[in-house]
Formats: structure tokens, sequence, C-alpha cells
């Protein structure tokens, strides 16, 4: 059997994305169909519009999402239909160099569905982070569904599906912050403000928050940030030293992705501290630091893709924060949206108004 469901699909670089009608197919072995609640907008959907991914247009996009599974495939045990989840683009195979190592949160070799879903004349869909779920329905592998406490409302929820978990894992993950440390971190949009959030609940004793934005700060702030800078009025580095004795903070989280506010992050950071990078850059960017400076200053400098997370292990514990008060989910939901108004929201988060705007289904 296959589903006929409406669902945003980007059929060429740049053009304006469509709500269409597409063919969702019954789940296969090791597959599960998904009905979806909400999906937030996330920049990496733009980036696809655009083509800056990659030309494998038509795609279908959406990918931080939470629902309901319906159906599925054969030899499924982790869920089951009814299961309240949020999907996940990290479904680990267990068989990779990375999994072997007991590293499963790195696996080089993650699984998605491998049945297509098509447009009407058969045209195959390629989903956003193999998930497509700015849609009524999607089908994923099952292992892309992590099950999840069904008090969480779906639209707070399914944010951990990537830039909140991604900005969250960046602090507590990759970063490693602990108890007492000085964290700051270089812009404030969703996940600098999930980092934000995330270092605070990992017990951080100063937490900067970097943003040429003055709303993106006053967010910062609720979210956790015990000092802010507006980095176009005050020289980011200075401003962080200056709060932190003078010798900058013990991990330095850039969530922007652009070679100045690296190197930013690398000096504004102290002797033996940690710099993590989970703000995406593009191809043609390049970075120039003196290597003595890279050598003579220690400590780390990490790249942190999806917040070094594992589904199973992070999610179910962060809803179970956010129940109980803990962590504020909602304080990422801007707005909720409908289907049809993911173009609009594109536009809002290009001018910077949004944290996530979230489509309800
Ligand atoms: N590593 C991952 O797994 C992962 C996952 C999701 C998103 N991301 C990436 O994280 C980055 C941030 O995503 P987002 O959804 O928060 O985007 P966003 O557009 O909501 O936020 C970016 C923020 O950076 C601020 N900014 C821009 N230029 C700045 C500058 N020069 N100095 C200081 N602040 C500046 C903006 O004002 C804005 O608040 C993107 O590059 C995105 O692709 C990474
Ligand atoms: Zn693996
Ligand atoms: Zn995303």
């Amino acid at each position: 059997m296959t589903h006929q469901v409406r669902a945003v699909v980007a059929r060429g670089k740049g053009a304006p994305v469509s709500l269409e009608t597409i063919i969702v197919p019954d789940p296969g072995p090791g597959e599960a169909l998904v009905k979806i609640e909400a999906c937030g907008v996330c920049h990496t959907d733009l980036h696809y519009r655009e083509g800056g991914i990659n030309d494998d247009f038509p795609f279908l996009l959406g990918h931080e999402a939470a629902g309901v599974v319906e159906s599925v495939g054969e030899g499924v045990t982790d869920v089951a239909p009814g299961d309240f989840v949020i999907l996940n683009w990290r479904a680990v195979c267990g068989q990779c160099r990375a999994c072997q190592r007991g590293r499963p949160w790195y696996c080089f070799s993650t699984h998605n569905a491998k049945q297509k879903m098509t447009l009407l004349d058969g045209t195959e869909l390629a989903p956003a982070l193999g998930i497509g779920a700015f849609a009524e329905k999607t089908l994923v592998a099952a292992g892309q569904c992590t099950k999840v406490d069904r008090a969480a409302s779906a639209a707070a929820a399914g944010l951990l599906g990537c830039g909140v978990m991604a900005g969250i894992g960046a602090a507590i993950n990759t970063g490693n912050v602990g108890r007492g440390d000085s964290v700051a971190v270089i812009g404030c949009g969703g996940v600098g403000a999930a980092a934000i959030t995330g270092a605070s609940l990992a017990g951080a004793a100063k937490v900067i928050a970097v943003d040429i934005d003055d709303r993106k700060l006053d967010n910062a702030r609720k979210l956790g940030a015990t000092h802010t800078v507006n980095s176009k009025e005050a020289d980011a580095v200075e401003a962080i030293r200056e709060l932190t004795g003078g010798h900058g903070a013990d991990v330095v989280i850039e969530a922007v992705g652009r070679p100045e506010t690296y190197k930013q992050a690398f000096y504004a950071r102290d002797l033996a501290g940690t710099v993590v990078l989970v703000g995406v850059p593009t191809p043609e960017m390049k970075l120039e630091l003196p290597l003595l400076d890279v050598f003579g200053r220690g400590g780390a400098l990490k790249s942190s893709w999806y917040g070094d997370c594992l589904p199973s292990r992070d999610f179910p514990m962060l809803i179970d924060l956010y129940l109980q008060g803990r962590l504020d989910l909602d304080a990422f939901v801007t707005e909720t949206i409908a289907l049809d108004e993911v173009e609009k929201a594109f536009e809002r988060m290009h001018h910077g108004d949004v944290l996530r705007s979230v489509v309800v289904l």
C-alpha cells in the first residue's frame, strides 16, 4: 500500500518551495512510517533549497520533527505503532569503525529508509538529512525514531531532532563543559541559544553570549547567559577576556560558521581551553592562523557534528529535563505555522526575526 500526503518540496535551486502531494510507501523491513505532528524550520532546509548541500533536487524538506509511529516494517522491535517519537539523523549502524570502537555518536554509516518517497509522476524525492518531515507522513529507518514521553509538546520535542540538540550537545558532549567553567558562545540563533542552555545545565559558572543582534542577546539572557556582548559595538575577544579575569573562557562555542567568528573563538579562550565549532561553514571559506599560536595556546580545537549526540541516550534524558521544568524547550519555539507557510518562515529566519518557526500539523 502507499499513502498520498501533502508535503513541502524544493524543486530547483533558489526556487520557492511548493506544497505538493507525494506518495509515501508502506514501511519495508527495518523501516517506520511516522505521522508528523510538528517540524521546525532549520537553516539547513534553506541551504538545501539554495542548492548549498547538493544538487539532488527535488528535495523533501524538513528534519526537526516529532510525531507518532503509524506502522513499522518487518523486523522492527525498538519502536511500535502508537509510540511518540523524535526523528533523528543518526540511526547508528553498529558496524562501522566508530561504532565498533564504542563511539556510536560518530557513526560513519547511519541508516535511512531504503524505499523512496516520490512525486505523483514517480520522480524520486531526496529527503533532507534522510528525514523529509514537512509532510503529513514520512518514511524513515526505524532507528531514526527515538521514543520519548508523550507528555512533551511535539513542537518543542521536535527541535531536539536537529538544531537544539546540536547546540546543547556542543556544550555538554563536545565541549564537555563542567561545573564552574566559564563558557562563551558566539552566535545566539537557535543553535547558539541551545549551547547557552546546555552550558548552564552543565553547571557553567559564567556563560557569555556574543551576537550582533540585541534581540538574540535578550533572548540569550532568558536562556541562561550571565553576560552579553554585542560584537558590533565591542571587540568580542577583548570583552570575553575582560569578563574572565583577563584570561579568556575555558570553552568557546562558535555557532555562526565563519572564519572571523572562529578566530574570535580561538583567541577568546583561555590557555589550554577548548574551541567547539558547531556553525557550518561554506566551501569557499578559508581560515588562516599563526601555527605558533595553535601550538602555544594548547588545548583542543573540536568540531561538533549534531552535538556528538546519541539520540537513544540524549533525547529521552533531555525530554525528562524539559518535563521537570529544567530545560525550557518552549522558549525556542518563536511561532507555530501551517505547512504552506515554510517559504514565509525562511524569510523571517533570513531577517533574524525567529529562533525557530515550527510547522504544526
Ligand atoms: N553542527 C551541527 O550539527 C549543526 C546542526 C544544525 C545547525 N548547524 C549550524 O549552526 C549554525 C547556526 O544555526 P542557527 O540555526 O542558530 O542559525 P541562526 O541564523 O538562527 O543564528 C545565527 C546567529 O549568528 C548571529 N551572527 C551572524 N553573524 C555574526 C557575527 N559576525 N558575530 C556574532 N554573531 C553573528 C546572528 O545574529 C544569529 O543570531 C549554522 O551554521 C547552522 O548550519 C550546525
Ligand atoms: Zn556506525
Ligand atoms: Zn537542522
